[in-house]
């Protein structure tokens, strides 16, 4: 049975206080979350049993380390459903996995006159490496516009697509607007268009069950820190055929299979794509987020979620003055809650409510054209992970009354001072 309160045991942060001794509220859970006990002691039980280099050494302990890597690699192939092992590249986060294909996609499958196609809700994870991939290849890259109520205008996105659309790169879950998009509905799209599908799900992946054949796309890239793993480890499914048709990414050790002096052969997938020694500590300890999250369940934690969101919106209905991005539909966009008023800065908001332990992001998310859309330079997010609780909401919007509060007084203030200076 799904005990929030007991989850909440297993986060030792989540006891800490702020400030004058305010517990500590965390609603920045889209930029990343908490990490349960059992992943920190992943980490130290590796340092202290079984520390040495992987697929490389024949003694006991690079044996023993090179199992328990491998192993996660299995566990992310199960978790997310792909076709086999060699599908699963480790990165270093989702940014790495969309620029390891902005480079090595360049290569093998565009050439000067292609197009990409992107849409106006992306991260700038995805969109600055194919501006970089532009600067070396004489390309188009379009932008598919959102509807008023923040969801993908499919039907331009059909039109968008042309005969030259080599990739479409696109999130499954915005960052900003918490929108979910149809990847299976995009999919037959590419796919009757010969085009590849590139989908960013940093933050659908830790919230919704997702499985890789299902969506139809052919690659998928992830974080593990956004699912209650450690930093420093992403993931990059692909599909086998396009990853043996792609040049290998960074060269160095483990990406060979011979190396003379005249040049090199590559290694087998997945390793072609991963040089030199990886992030094996975290790789391993993101093995033990992922058994946790498994056992407390997907549904599970999309369920709660939503209930979350579904409350905090009620709430927030006190407050006539926000604007709150992202449709408006609850079950469009769970566990994403992204607002802004004219009068009050987001980093203000942000500032003052942190002073009542609420810790939510302010600014523009890493999605500077997104903003321009919205006519905002930055907005304020509150996002939530299964470990959130209806009482944390209430925190949250006490809070916000009183940042209100405090600027209507000092509004008010400016707006007197300015009379008395006229007279
Ligand atoms: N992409 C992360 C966020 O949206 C960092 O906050």
């Amino acid at each position: 049975m799904f005990d929030v309160n007991k989850i909440r045991k297993d986060f030792k942060i989540l006891e800490r206080k702020i400030w004058d001794n305010k517990p500590l509220v965390y609603l920045d859970n889209a930029a990343t979350t908490q990490k349960p006990n059992v992943v920190i002691n992943s980490l130290v039980s590796y340092y202290e049993n079984y520390n040495a280099n992987i697929h490389r050494g024949v003694h006991k302990l690079a044996e023993e380390a090179t199992t328990l890597y491998e192993d996660v690699r299995q566990k992310i192939k199960d978790f997310i459903d792909a076709n086999s092992t060699a599908e699963i590249i480790f990165t270093r986060n989702t940014t790495e996995s969309i620029n390891l294909l902005a480079y090595c996609l360049d290569d093998s499958i565009i050439k000067d006159g292609d197009e990409i196609l992107l849409t106006e809700m992306e991260h700038h994870s995805n969109i600055v490496p194919w501006y970089l991939l532009r600067d070396r290849r004489n390309i188009t890259i379009k932008f598919t516009p959102i509807t008023d109520n923040h969801e993908l205008d499919y039907n331009t996105l059909e039109k968008l697509i042309t005969k030259k659309t080599k990739i479409v790169s696109i999130t499954h879950k915005s960052n900003v607007l918490g929108t979910v998009n149809d990847i299976q509905r995009i999919a037959k799209i590419t796919k009757a268009n010969n085009s590849i599908l590139i989908v960013d799900a940093a933050q659908s992946a830790p919230h919704m069950k997702i499985s890789f054949q299902d969506l139809g796309c052919d690659f998928l890239a992830f974080s593990s820190h956004k699912m209650c793993g450690p930093t420093g480890v992403g993931i990059l499914v692909g599909k086998k055929e396009l990853l043996e048709k792609m040049p290998p990414f960074l060269g160095g050790g483990e990406m060979i299979r011979k190396v003379t002096f005249d040049g090199f052969t590559t290694n087998d997938l997945p390793w072609k794509y991963e040089a030199g020694t990886p992030n094996i500590a975290d790789v391993i300890a993101f093995g033990t987020a992922i058994d946790y999250i498994e056992k407390i369940g997907l549904e599970n934690i999309y369920q709660h979620e939503l209930k979350l969101t579904e409350y905090a919106f009620k709430k927030l209905k006190q407050f006539d003055f926000l604007h709150i991005y992202g449709p408006k539909e609850i079950t469009k966009r769970a566990g994403i809650i992204t607002f802004s008023n004219p009068v009050v800065h987001p980093h203000d908001i942000a500032t003052i409510i942190d002073q009542d332990g609420v810790a939510i992001r302010a600014g523009h998310h890493c999605a500077q054209p997104l903003m321009k859309k919205l006519s905002v330079s930055a907005t304020a997010r509150a996002s939530f992970y299964f470990y959130n609780t209806p009482e944390e909401v209430d925190i949250f919007i006490n809070a916000l009354n009183k940042a209100f509060d405090y600027f209507a007084v000092g509004a008010c203030k400016e707006l007197k001072q300015g009379v008395k200076s006229k007279k």
